[in-house]
């Protein structure tokens, strides 16, 4: 090996020995954050999967007691969970915020879901407005009062279809949501992330796009104007049309 090769190969040794030790931390920290993003977003999502798959049940107005406790539908959103992300949700708390953070989400659903039980279980009743989005809207605030300005999560939709101002895009999430989610070439599902601050703090921001399917359509979609179920206005949603997305913000 000529002096000048072996001066080389030192040099790249030593370049990965600074980088492993993360004197250039950004690379790992960045996809750290990109899978505790997926995590939480998948987390937050199986979380309302399980509202979604008890709409019938809950508005049964024959049956009292839904069975749908707080535990039960923790055990329901583990599974769900473990469905979508091929393993089991990992709770071990090393200390870390992402830890934290799957905590802190499960308790908001416990939360939700303890303070839900008295609407959930009355027999009579039907329709009883305990939505998929109004169970996510809840959580997420709860959530995101937790994680006090480390974490915050958000269901948000299109501006032209936004039904609740609590969910209201702020200006990147509307940026992205009509300038790439709704463009024609954007890889369906796909969520995107970027470094970016938030009301002036610098923070990691990760969106995740949702379309209606079949069932969003009886209140999302046509005709546009009629009324739904709720009592809200029908968008004129389209079968697999951008309809929404989770947005997530970890703060440094
Ligand atoms: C029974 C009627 C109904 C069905 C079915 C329904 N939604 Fe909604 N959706 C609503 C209502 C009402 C709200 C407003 C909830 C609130 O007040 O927070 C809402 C809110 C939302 C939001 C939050 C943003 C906003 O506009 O406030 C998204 C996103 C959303 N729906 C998407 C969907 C998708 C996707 C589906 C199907 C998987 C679906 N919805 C099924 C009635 C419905």
């Amino acid at each position: 090996m000529t002096r000048n090769a072996l001066h080389s190969r030192l040099l790249a040794f030593a370049l990965c020995a600074v980088t492993s030790l993360g004197f250039f931390p950004l690379p790992s920290h960045a996809n750290d954050v990109e899978v505790a993003s997926k995590e939480l977003t998948t987390l937050f999502r199986a979380a309302r999967k399980v509202l979604s798959d008890n709409q019938d049940l809950i508005n049964d107005a024959s049956k009292g007691d839904k069975g749908l406790s707080a535990d039960k539908v923790i055990e329901l959103t583990k599974s769900n969970f473990k469905q979508a992300a091929g393993k089991d949700l990992d709770l071990t708390d090393d200390g870390s915020p992402t830890a934290k953070a799957k905590l802190a989400m499960l308790d908001a659903v416990k939360s939700v879901m303890n303070d839900a039980q008295s609407l959930i279980n009355e027999q009579g009743k039907g329709f009883k407005g305990f939505l998929p989005a109004v169970f996510a809207g809840r959580v997420a605030k709860l959530f995101s009062d937790a994680m006090a300005g480390k974490m915050s999560i958000k269901l948000t939709a299109p501006k032209a279809y936004l039904r609740n101002r609590a969910n209201k895009p702020d200006t990147w999430e509307s940026n992205i949501i009509e300038t790439m989610f709704k463009s024609a070439g954007y890889e369906k599902g796909k969520a995107y992330s970027e470094r970016a601050d938030v009301k002036g703090k610098a923070a990691f921001r990760y969106i995740l796009p949702e379309y209606y399917g079949p069932s969003c359509l009886a209140c999302h979609g046509d005709p546009k104007g009629a009324k739904d179920i709720t009592g809200g206005t029908k968008e004129g949603g389209k079968l697999d049309e951008l309809g929404g997305a989770i947005s997530l913000v970890i703060y440094d």
